[in-house]
């Protein structure tokens, strides 16, 4: 199954995404995580992204276009995938509708008052990428990763200024992408507001599974 998950920033994109990967048994591939891979290593592309991700802006379609086309033409991916994070504008999702057929859009709902207090409160694992929350879903240990024992910290995006930014480029930008799916008969949407085990039923509800 090849899914797109859309969604204001914060949520529960990613954290639902690592539950459907088990459910579904297919790859989770968030542009975010690459970018911020990419940032983590100083690599070329890293260098060139950093500040616009910390200020809450997009990256550009060129760049961001073809690194999801790179990424899906590896052959890696034989049962699908989860695309989260991409398309975001209407010219990605023009673009990725010439090199791959997405079988559902899945459309997480959540009010901006839930957002700020989801990412004021996030948290991050440093090593592995895994979602953590200082209220909704603490490591056992403060700042240590409970898979992995990385160190748990902050995104530099998640600063107040940054969030407003990105729910300003979230509504101008990418919730068109709503309407745009909605009218190909491939948009689902999810309620994102309930505790993270309510947000999964909701989503496996709404896939049929
Ligand atoms: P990206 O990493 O994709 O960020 P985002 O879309 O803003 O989404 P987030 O990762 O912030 O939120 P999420 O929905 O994954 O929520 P999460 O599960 O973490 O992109 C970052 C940046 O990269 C962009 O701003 C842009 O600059 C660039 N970029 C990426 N893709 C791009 C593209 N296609 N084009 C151009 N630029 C691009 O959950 C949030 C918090 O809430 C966590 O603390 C979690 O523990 C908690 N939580 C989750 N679910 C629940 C729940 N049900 N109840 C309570 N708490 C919950
Ligand atoms: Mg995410």
């Amino acid at each position: 199954m090849k899914l797109i998950f859309l969604g204001p920033p914060g949520a529960g994109k990613g954290t639902l995404a690592a539950r459907a990967v088990d459910i579904l048994g297919i790859p989770h591939i968030s542009t975010g995580a690459i970018f911020r891979s990419a940032i983590a290593a100083q690599s070329p592309l890293g260098l060139k992204v950093k500040a616009v991700i910390d200020a809450g802006k997009l990256v550009d379609d060129e760049t961001t276009i073809e690194l999801v086309k790179e990424r899906l033409s590896r052959g890696d991916l034989p049962r699908g995938y989860i695309l989260d994070g991409f398309p975001r504008t209407i010219a990605q999702a023009e673009a990725l509708e010439t090199f791959s057929a997405v079988d559902r859009v899945v459309n997480f709902d959540l009010p901006d008052s839930a957002v700020l207090e989801r990412l004021g409160g996030r948290r991050v694992c440093r090593n592995c990428g895994i979602n953590y929350h200082i209220v909704f879903n603490k490591p056992r240990e403060e700042k240590i990763c409970d898979a992995c024992g990385g160190e748990v910290y902050a995104r530099d995006d998640d600063r107040e200024e940054a969030v407003a930014k990105r729910l300003e480029v979230y509504r101008s930008q990418t919730a068109p992408l709503i309407g745009f799916y909605r009218e190909k008969g491939l948009l689902v949407d999810v309620d994102a507001q309930p505790e993270a085990n309510t947000v999964v039923e909701n989503f496996k509800k709404a896939l049929g599974l």
